[in-house]
């Protein structure tokens, strides 16, 4: 079996752990979670790397150098997922990172830095509605507030990953014991679907990343009265769910109306959620991201101001909390350098791509120099169960991959 064949049916494979049954979800420090880092734990094994879970639940595998001075390269994505995910999201570039360790090993390759493989835990956000929570630990960007922050079953960070086997205690700041604050670090180095169609428009197997959009996410609660939906005049009511279905349009509207701002309600509850009750309560989470992070601040503030005068009209009152906030992150130079000479060594056409997703190099550009590599994907599709990459583009790149180090090494 190829080496990207290998990878894509191992992809497959960690697509089977899952919380739910019928579709891979797979949240922050839950069993299933637990159940992936042990598989993945395996294949890191298997390629010859010592492995361990650190303090904030991310699997780390390491790779020693032939030099202690000549530093740690950082290599991962993953292994969370959205609700009803595909199988290459995250895990795809966890799994190339450690193939390239299996082909250094099986090529008697030395290096004089040492790899770690990186496993994220939570670069979603999906149980706690936040995300990056274990990049952010690794960056030593993990602020203390965030322990407290609960799911929707009332459970805190804190009390989820001590149940996970985490240290919450050695989790916040840059003195964490997750944080690799201080560490010789050569940079981070991210293989990722592109989760677009660019690449397979333009025919390219793999593509260089030129920076990463800015993104925000807030929850946004309307409360009204809850009332009996066959006796309340409908002059009477302060019904939340007409309210938050005006902020869904507007929201909708601001992104056909605003070039290149991409503003979402990926989800949305109406409360109690009885069909016969008037809903007291709605909440929407809203997603909005722009490349350039002026246009976002003011497409967030125009939503904002609109949700106020929705609530002000209809006697609402009005919750906007800020979950994330992340500003546009740029790639090193250097490294995005290195990796694009390592993919035109291998004759591959030179293509560079922003992305408009998030990923884990944006917490760890507080840390060290990131460079991306996007990989095509069938149709452009995520976030879905029938996103697919290739098993060929897989090849080609974890091919960049290993050249990409080996000139890395050569430069060292
Ligand atoms: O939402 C994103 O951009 C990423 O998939 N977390
Ligand atoms: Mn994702
Ligand atoms: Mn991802």
């Amino acid at each position: 079996m190829s080496s990207g064949a290998q990878i894509v049916e191992r992809c497959r494979e960690l697509a089977g752990v899952s919380e739910d049954a019928g579709r891979l979800t797979r949240r922050y420090a839950t069993p299933a979670m637990a159940r992936a880092n042990a598989i993945v734990g395996s294949w890191m094994r298997e390629a010859g790397m010592t492995v361990r879970m650190d303090a904030a639940g991310n699997l780390v595998g390491r790779r020693p150098g032939t030099s202690a001075l000549a530093g740690t390269l950082l290599v991962g994505s993953h292994l969370d997922t959205v609700r009803d995910a595909g199988a290459f999201d995250g895990p795809l570039g966890v799994i190339t990172a450690i193939a390239l360790v299996q082909r250094l090993r099986e090529e008697g390759v030395a290096l004089p830095f040492a790899l770690d493989v990186l496993g994220f835990a939570d670069e979603e956000g999906l149980r706690f509605g936040t995300a990056y929570l274990g990049s952010r630990a690794v960056a030593g960007t993990f602020e203390p507030g965030l322990l407290d922050v609960v799911d929707d079953d009332g459970v805190s960070v804190r009390a989820a990953l001590r149940s996970f086997g985490g240290d919450p205690a050695n989790v916040p700041g840059a003195s964490g014991s997750a944080s690799r604050r201080g560490d010789a670090l050569l940079g981070y180095v991210e293989v990722h679907m592109e989760q677009g169609p660019v690449l397979e428009e333009r025919g390219a197997p793999v593509g260089v990343v030129t920076g990463i959009a800015g993104a925000t996410r807030a929850e946004v609660r309307f409360t009204g009265l809850a009332g009996h939906a066959g006796t309340v005049p409908m002059a009477l009511r302060r019904d939340a769910a007409p309210a938050v279905a005006e902020l869904v349009l507007a929201c909708e509207a601001a992104g056909r109306e605003t070039d290149g701002l991409l503003a979402t309600v990926g989800r949305l509850s109406v409360l109690p959620g009885a069909p016969n009750v008037v809903p007291g309560g709605a909440v929407a989470f809203l997603d909005v991201r722009h490349a350039d992070d002026a246009v976002r601040g003011r497409a967030v503030d125009a939503l904002r101001a609109r949700a106020e005068a929705i609530a002000a009209a209809r006697g609402l009152e009005l919750a906007w909390d800020v979950r994330l906030d992340n500003p546009a992150v740029a790639v090193d130079d250097a490294l995005t350098s290195r990796l694009a000479a390592a993919a035109g060594s291998l004759s591959l056409p030179d293509v560079r791509l922003a992305s408009g997703a998030g990923h884990d190099g944006v917490a760890l550009s507080a840390l060290c120099p990131i460079a991306m590599l996007f990989v095509r994907c069938a149709g452009g599709l995520s976030h879905n169960p029938a996103e697919a990459v290739a098993p060929e583009d897989a090849e080609v790149a974890l091919d960049v991959l290993a050249a990409f180090v080996r000139g890395l090494a050569v430069a060292r």
